[in-house]
């Protein structure tokens, strides 16, 4: 039996615009997906309680899932992606997440990564970072058909990265900012639908461009903060950040509401992925009183810590 960790992936600065060219920051954590893989004589997908068993059929590419299930496109593609690059595997897997699934911390990305890290070591091939985050990519363009790569890219490589898309590109920051605290609210609608809105905004009206540019510049300047441990600056940019994330209409009233009535217990914090609710990601200024102010708030929230190694058998 072959275990593979994939980090889940927070964003700090930039999403959204990172799909029109702009740089982004990310962070690989040390919650994410477990993918445990055994051959055998047919290919079965078992995940945890917040997921459902799916069979795939080698030759068709054909998936069947027992149950609603929103991975199930990523799994059935990572598995056809993974056969193409890899050759044939008849395998049971098993997934366990640590978030619920669509919340917002890339668990679509962790588990691509996953299932194709995990696919590949059991056929004893070593893939490459980079071609994993590649091949992972791919799965998620063909799942969502607009994605850019840097969830991906994260879960696969690790530690907290800038990230240039077009042509894809990336840097490490050395930072000393760590240990992030993550709200996890209900969540309005998939990423597909969050970034087909945000593109037809963007189509309706030539001003969302310079929402988007300053989007960009923002995350220039908070790489420095980053680099310098600032927490200051983080987390004030974070806060423009989900200002500018709110002019794309990404943001709602109780993800507002719940930064105002923390302010006092952190540095900064705002949305984390495509919005809509799901994860919001705070940079603690005081760590007991805020999980305390969550709590009773009911918002379950998780704290999480730079993972810096990305995808890899455990
Ligand atoms: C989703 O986790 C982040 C977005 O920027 C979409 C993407 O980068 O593909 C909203």
């Amino acid at each position: 039996m072959i275990r593979v960790f994939a980090p889940g992936v927070v964003k700090l600065f930039g999403e959204h615009a990172v799909v029109y060219g702009k740089p982004a920051i990310a962070v690989a954590v040390d919650k994410g997906v477990e993918v445990a893989c055994e051959k055998g004589d047919k290919t079965v997908v078992r995940t945890g309680k917040a997921y459902v068993d799916i069979e795939y059929e080698h030759g068709t590419g054909a998936a069947h899932a027992k149950g609603h299930e929103p991975f199930l496109s990523y799994v059935a593609a990572a598995l056809r992606k993974a056969e193409e690059s890899f050759g044939r595997l008849a395998a049971s897997f098993e997934i366990r997440g640590d978030f619920p699934p669509s919340v917002g911390a890339a668990t679509s990305a962790s588990v691509s990564v996953g299932i194709l890290k995990a696919y590949s070591a059991c056929l004893g091939v070593d893939v490459g970072k980079a071609e994993l985050a590649k091949l992972a990519h791919g799965v998620e363009l063909e799942v969502q058909g607009a994605a850019s790569p840097m969830d991906t890219a994260v879960s696969a490589i690790g530690g907290m990265l800038r990230i240039e898309p077009n042509p894809f590109s990336y840097r490490r920051i050395d930072s000393a900012v760590d240990g992030f605290v993550l709200a996890v609210l209900p969540r309005r609608g998939t990423t597909k639908d969050i970034v087909a809105g945000v593109r037809a905004l963007k189509a309706r009206r030539r001003s969302v461009d310079a929402v988007i540019d300053a989007i960009g510049r923002l995350v220039d300047e908070a790489e420095g903060c980053l680099a310098s441990s600032d927490l200051e600056c983080v987390g004030e940019l974070m806060e423009i950040n989900n200002w500018l994330l709110g002019a794309l209409g990404v943001v709602g009233h109780d993800v507002v509401m719940m930064l105002k009535y923390l302010k006092p217990y952190i540095y900064g914090g705002k949305i984390s992925g495509a919005g809509r609710g799901g994860i919001v990601v705070l940079l603690p200024k005081r760590r007991q009183e805020l999980r305390e102010a969550l709590a009773a708030m009911e918002v379950p929230s998780v704290e999480v810590k730079v993972d810096r190694d990305g995808a890899r058998v455990v």
